[in-house]
């Protein structure tokens, strides 16, 4: 689906209702949703299949420990979705089919039957098919997970086969996928760039001249004296002033490189999301108001957000942004080391010199910009003490999201 470059206040407005989960809004009327039209009849029943949809393959993805326990889940997943009194596609038959309008009911009844159709793989005995039972996995060495051994003399063939274990969303991109959702909802586009970049789009174009020491701030791998592994994201913010010009509103998410010897806190590879948002009258306040409600969203409503002065060559002013501690609600805990504040990035006023390097002209446009460790963010959210553990490769890690 083609993104519009820019967020209509009826997106943003839309996004507010979307602190309300897909279960939560189960529970209430289209009117009460404000669902007026056949779009948003059918972008509801997408979100809820989409749920559905995921707690079927995280079930089937993390299996049971034994038979008894897979009937007791299989019991548990269906009545959720498909008890008659209270199951979710219950509740959606009561309270958004039984009481859509007559211009509307065609719509819903349509999707309705759709989202019949596709919880059919919630039913009892389709689960206890599906969900397999996982005992201490046996690895054989030499052999691609799943191929069934060849074997000389022929085999009881009433023995169970070989079940190919499935795998799981790493925690690095489940985590980018949940910030980039976030900002998709607000009509932000995904743009990427190249891992090896001109030491123009990494440093000059972004303001950080060749003598400048500030260019010591990012510990560069060089593949030629023209040539590095970019050491952030933000070279994409020229590349795509210069192929959309303004307004622009992206998100850029992706792999960096830095010359850090690794250790629990540092690895030479790691991941980033910038921020990039260029139009006209675009204020500080803007960046204060998108950035705080994009830490509601990802921590929780509870959360505030704090703002303190830093630099960078490439936006001005520049800010460091900390949320409030999600777990201790500013208390002091291990999470925040005691601090009661949880750094998640920096950010400012793209500088009209940058501006003017991307093309755009810096009296008719403004913009801001920030840019964030995702794997940071991973690792404060799911309480993760290594950075190495997301790159190692270590299934035991891995399996466990
Ligand atoms: N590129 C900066 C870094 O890697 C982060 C940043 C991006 C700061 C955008 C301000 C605006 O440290």
């Amino acid at each position: 689906m083609e993104r519009s470059l820019q967020p209509t206040w009826a997106a943003k407005r839309a996004a507010l209702t979307t602190f309300m989960t897909i279960f939560d809004k189960a529970k209430k009327t289209l009117q009460q949703l404000s669902v007026t039209d056949a779009h948003g009849v059918e972008s509801l029943f997408t979100e809820l299949r989409a749920a559905a949809e995921r707690e079927l393959a995280e079930s089937i993805s993390r299996g049971a420990p034994n038979p008894a326990q897979r009937e007791k889940l299989a019991k548990a997943l269906r009545d959720r979705w498909l008890a008659r009194k209270g199951g979710l596609v219950a509740q959606v038959d009561e309270n958004w089919l039984k009481t859509a309008g007559k211009d509307l009911k065609p719509a819903v009844g349509k999707q309705f039957n759709e989202l019949r159709r596709s919880t059919v793989g919630l039913e009892f005995e389709k689960l206890i098919e599906a969900v397999p039972v996982k005992e201490a996995p046996v690895v054989q060495m030499g052999l691609p997970l799943g191929f069934e051994p060849a074997h000389a003399t022929p085999r009881d063939l009433t023995l169970p086969g070989y079940r190919r274990p499935l795998g799981s969303i790493h925690p690095v991109i489940r985590m980018q996928r949940e910030i980039e959702d976030i900002f998709l909802r607000l009509g932000f586009r995904i743009e990427s760039g190249p891992e090896i970049e001109s030491t123009y789009y990494n440093f000059d174009a972004l303001n950080i001249p060749e003598s400048h020491p500030s260019r010591d701030d990012w510990d560069t791998l060089y593949i030629d004296s023209k040539t590095v592994l970019r050491t952030h994201t933000s070279p994409v913010q020229i590349r795509s002033m210069e192929k959309y010009g303004a307004p622009l509103y992206i998100l850029i998410p992706g792999k960096c490189y830095r010359h850090d010897n690794p250790d629990s806190t540092h690895s030479p590879m790691f991941h980033q999301i910038e921020g990039l948002a260029v139009d006209e009258d675009i204020t500080f306040a803007d960046l204060k108001g998108t950035l705080d409600f994009f830490a509601k969203m990802l921590f929780g409503e509870k959360v505030r957000t704090r703002f303190q002065p830093s630099f960078f060559p490439f936006t001005e002013p520049s800010g460091e942004v900390a949320v409030s501690c999600f777990v201790c609600d500013g208390r002091g805990c291990r999470v925040c080391k005691e601090s009661g504040w949880i750094e998640l990035m920096g950010c400012g006023m793209v500088h009209p010199q940058v501006l003017r390097n991307g093309g755009i002209d810096p009296d008719k446009y403004s913009g801001w910009a920030f840019g964030l460790g995702v794997d940071r963010f991973a690792m404060v959210k799911y309480d993760i003490n290594d950075i190495q553990l997301f790159f190692q490769g270590d299934v035991r890690f891995l399996e466990q999201f």
